[in-house]
This record gives C-alpha cells, structure tokens and sequence, in this order.
C-alpha cells in the first residue's frame, strides 16, 4: 500500500522532472561538460579505492553516464572523515545493501557515549544525508554559475539544486517522524528524499549527459538506500 503509493509518485515526480532536461540526441555533439567546471574534483577522498564496491549496484549502472570517449568529465566526490570501528554498525550495516557505505559514512559520527541500535544509527544517517545534499548543492550551484556551461548543463543542474533543497526538509520531517514514532511517514519521508536524488540523476541520463556529480548522487542513493532498510526493517515503534 505505501510502498506502491511511493513508487507511484516516484515515476510521477521522474517524467516531470525529465522534461525540464531532456533534448533530442541530435545536438550532442556541441556539449563539451568542461572538465574545469568540477573544481575540487578528485581531491582529497582517502576512501576512493573502495569504488570497486560499485555502489550503483546493478540497476542505475554506469551506462546513463558514459561520457563521451574523447572527453573524460571528473565527478566530484564527498569529503569523507575518517571513522571509528564498531562492531555493533557493522553488524546493522552488513545487513543492508551497502554495508561499506554504511559504515563508511556513519562511523565518523558515532563515539562511545552513542548507544548504537538501528535508530540511532538511522538518526545520525539522516544528519550525515542533510550534510551530504548541502554539499552536493552547494557545488550543483557553484557549477551553475560557470558560465561556460551549456543551457542543457544549466537546466540539468536546475533540476539538481531544487531536487537537492527538497532534501534537508524532508530530512528534518523523517526526524520528527521518529520522535512521533510515526512509522509510515517516516518512511514516505525517507522515499521522497530517494526521489529527489533519483531525479537528479535522470535528468542526466535522459539528457545524455555526464553529470559532474554522479558519484556524489550513487553515494547518496546509497545512503538513503542504507536508511530506508534500516527503517524499513530494523526499526520497531
Ligand atoms: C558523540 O556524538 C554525538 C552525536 O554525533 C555528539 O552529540 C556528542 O557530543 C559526541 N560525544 C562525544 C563525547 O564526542
Ligand atoms: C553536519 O554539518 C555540521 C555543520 O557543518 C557539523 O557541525 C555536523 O557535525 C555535521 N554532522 C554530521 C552528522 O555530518
Ligand atoms: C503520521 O503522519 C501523517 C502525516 O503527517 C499523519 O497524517 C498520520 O495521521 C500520522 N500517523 C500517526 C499514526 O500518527
């Protein structure tokens, strides 16, 4: 019932968004996504190696992004702490989807005085997902700002930004839903941010072009993939 509800509204929100992107084929060609329009590019991220973990596991794989040959573009990457280790998030971790991820992304927040079960663990991911998205729009309007981009470019990272400033609301909504003990619109709440960060990928693909923050977006997919299955099963009201 929600879950159908939720999917419904996913490929609803998708086709609306697609429009504000998509072109025809055709005129391709005379998009180069400059490579200098991801300034802080592959930095610093210690934990690049694990990408062989491919977290855009089977279904959102690799092809809506292939660049064109010639011109490679970079994607950005989070800035990721260093974590702790804790036995207790590895074992909730290991139960989802994306178990390095999981814990990759939440172990820096975590400290002894943290009791960790599924919900706390859910509400520290969900401050880590605001901080992720306010990073990721901040840069989605940095490179808007380029003003060598193509419209194309411009309108793909339009749909981005907004989709990306839904987030840190329904965030702080999936919070208090869990201090309401409201079980079904946390979830709702939680699918909707999946949905933003869906959307932002899309619009991409369906525009056939590299976007500057894929790997940004797989890392977020992931995560709220992450919290949803924590929320979805683990947490009991
Ligand atoms: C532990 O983490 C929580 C949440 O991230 C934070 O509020 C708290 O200050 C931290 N405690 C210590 C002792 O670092
Ligand atoms: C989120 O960002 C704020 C401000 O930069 C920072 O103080 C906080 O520790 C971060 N929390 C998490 C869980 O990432
Ligand atoms: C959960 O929240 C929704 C939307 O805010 C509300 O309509 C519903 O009545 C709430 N359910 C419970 C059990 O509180």
């Amino acid at each position: 019932m929600g879950i159908k509800r939720s999917l419904l509204l996913i490929s609803i929100f998708s086709i609306v968004a697609i429009s504000a992107c998509a072109r025809p084929p055709s005129d391709i060609t005379d998009t180069p996504e400059s490579p200098d329009s991801t300034p802080e590019s592959p930095d610093s991220t210690p934990e690049a190696p694990d990408d062989d973990y491919s977290p855009n596991a089977p279904d959102e794989a690799a092809d809506g992004y292939a660049p064109p040959p010639e011109a490679p573009t970079p994607s950005a990457t989070f800035t990721i702490l260093p974590g702790g280790s804790y036995p207790e998030l590895d074992q909730i971790c290991g139960a989802t989807d994306y178990p390095i991820e999981c814990v990759r992304f939440i172990s820096p927040y975590l400290n002894d005085s943290i009791k960790i079960d599924p919900l706390n663990v859910l509400k520290v991911g969900i401050h880590v997902a605001t901080n992720m998205t306010i990073e990721a729009l901040n840069l989605a309007i940095k490179i808007r700002e380029d003003p060598e981009i193509s419209p194309n470019a411009q309108s793909c990272l339009r749909v981005c930004s907004e989709n990306y400033d839904l987030i840190p609301d329904g965030n702080e909504l999936a919070l208090r839903a869990i201090e309401e003990r409201n079980w079904s619109d946390l979830r709702n709440q939680l699918s909707g941010d999946l949905t933003s960060v869906n959307t932002c990928i899309d619009v991409y693909h369906e525009g056939n072009l590299a976007s500057p923050m894929r790997d940004m977006d797989s890392d977020l997919l992931a995560l709220y993939r992450v919290l949803l299955h924590i929320a979805v099963d683990m947490v009991k009201f």
